[in-house]
């Protein structure tokens, strides 16, 4: 049986638990498509698994879910991109030599130099050929900020001149929400804290605010749409009151949404639109830091500090200079962005 090497979860805690191992290469069902990993993502997803560190209350279901003293699913990872090497009898969208990237649901299984996947959208993840315009490690920042960013600005049919507030600008879905809603023709506000406001301007924010100054409450406008980007779980003052003003009736059209509203849709047709978003210039994914598979706990204390610029990518298998200049084989039409 071929190996791979994985980085695998040992048991609940700190960064420390995770190790570089060898495992069984997996070998695709007819139904599966095999990618060689060249890049994962840390996500905060990945950093709450890990730790398990949430309320007695949410810690038991989610041990009886994901396995009482370890996850069951050792290897973890939800975000990849790579290239397809085999392909099961039954798969039809992908060829082998696509290079792909997704989200991987439930089944996880990033952190690993092979991955078997679906074609078709289910729990178990979402898989789409790659923005050809940008590396495989920036590919993992689109695939999770693009579907969480996307997911819910759709939510607030944002129109031309439309006030947008994105509160965490600076983050993995922050810095696509920026983005797109000023190609949307938002004027954009980005919160963020100061050593990120040039950067948050770069992306196209027309103003931004510094969550950690209390004086920004002040300077709180009216936003037709407001997006929470860095969840439920980090707030301030700023936030608060951002959120207390849009639940006040008023004239505008105040919408206020939570990147944790609802679960993720892990959906290839997003994926595509994002493709198409990146290939024409309009989103940039934002690549904070790459660390090799071996320094997979280095990069999960980094992540854990919660100040990350984009996204934090893994580089699994090594690229060759023919990998990453060779064209995909095979493309699905697209519409425009
Ligand atoms: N709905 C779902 O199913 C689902 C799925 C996955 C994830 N999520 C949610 O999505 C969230 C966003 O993840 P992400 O990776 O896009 O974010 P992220 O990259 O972890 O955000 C990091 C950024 O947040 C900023 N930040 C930290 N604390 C902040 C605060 N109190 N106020 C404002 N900004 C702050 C930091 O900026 P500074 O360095 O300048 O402080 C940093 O640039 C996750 O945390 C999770 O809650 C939801």
């Amino acid at each position: 049986m071929p190996k791979m090497k994985a980085a695998i979860c040992t048991g609940y805690g700190p960064p420390d638990v995770l190790t570089i191992a060898e495992r069984d290469r997996p070998v695709p069902r007819d139904d599966e498509v095999l990618i060689k990993v060249y890049a994962a993502s840390v996500t905060n997803s990945d950093l709450f698994i890990r730790s398990s560190d949430v309320p007695l209350r949410v810690r038991i279901p989610l041990r009886l879910m994901m396995g009482i003293t370890r996850p069951r699913k050792e290897i973890l990872g939800e975000v990849l991109s790579g290239e397809i090497v085999q392909i099961g009898s039954g798969i039809r969208r992908f060829r082998v030599g696509d290079r792909v990237y997704g989200l991987t649901g439930f089944s996880l299984g990033a952190y690993a130099e092979y991955k078997c996947m679906k074609e078709t959208d289910s729990k178990q993840g979402c898989l789409a050929v790659k923005p050809a315009n940008v590396g495989f490690e920036a590919a993992t920042s689109a695939a999770y900020g693009g579907l969480l960013a996307l997911q819910q600005l759709e939510r607030g049919d944002i129109q031309p001149g439309d006030k947008v507030l994105v509160y965490g600008a600076s983050g993995t879905s922050g810095t696509v929400a920026v983005q797109y809603a000023k190609h949307l023709g938002a004027e954009v506000t980005g919160v963020c804290s100061a050593r990120h406001a040039e950067f948050v301007k770069s992306l196209g924010a027309d103003t931004t605010l510094d969550y950690t100054n209390a004086e920004c409450v002040a300077m709180l406008e009216s936003y037709d749409f407001v997006l929470d980007a860095v969840g439920k779980y980090r707030t301030s003052e700023l936030k608060e009151a951002c959120r207390r003003q849009m639940a006040q009736p008023g004239e505008r059209r105040g919408m206020y949404v939570s990147i944790d509203d609802g679960a993720l849709r892990l959906e290839s047709e997003r994926l595509d639109r994002m493709r198409d978003l990146v290939e024409a210039g309009i989103v940039t994914p934002i690549t904070d830091k790459v660390y090799p598979l071996e320094q997979i706990v280095e990069a999960h204390r980094y992540v854990e500090l919660g100040h990350k610029r984009g996204n934090v990518a893994i580089a699994v298998n090594a690229i060759t200079v023919d990998e990453v200049t060779r064209p995909s084989t095979s493309r699905p039409a697209s519409g425009p962005p």
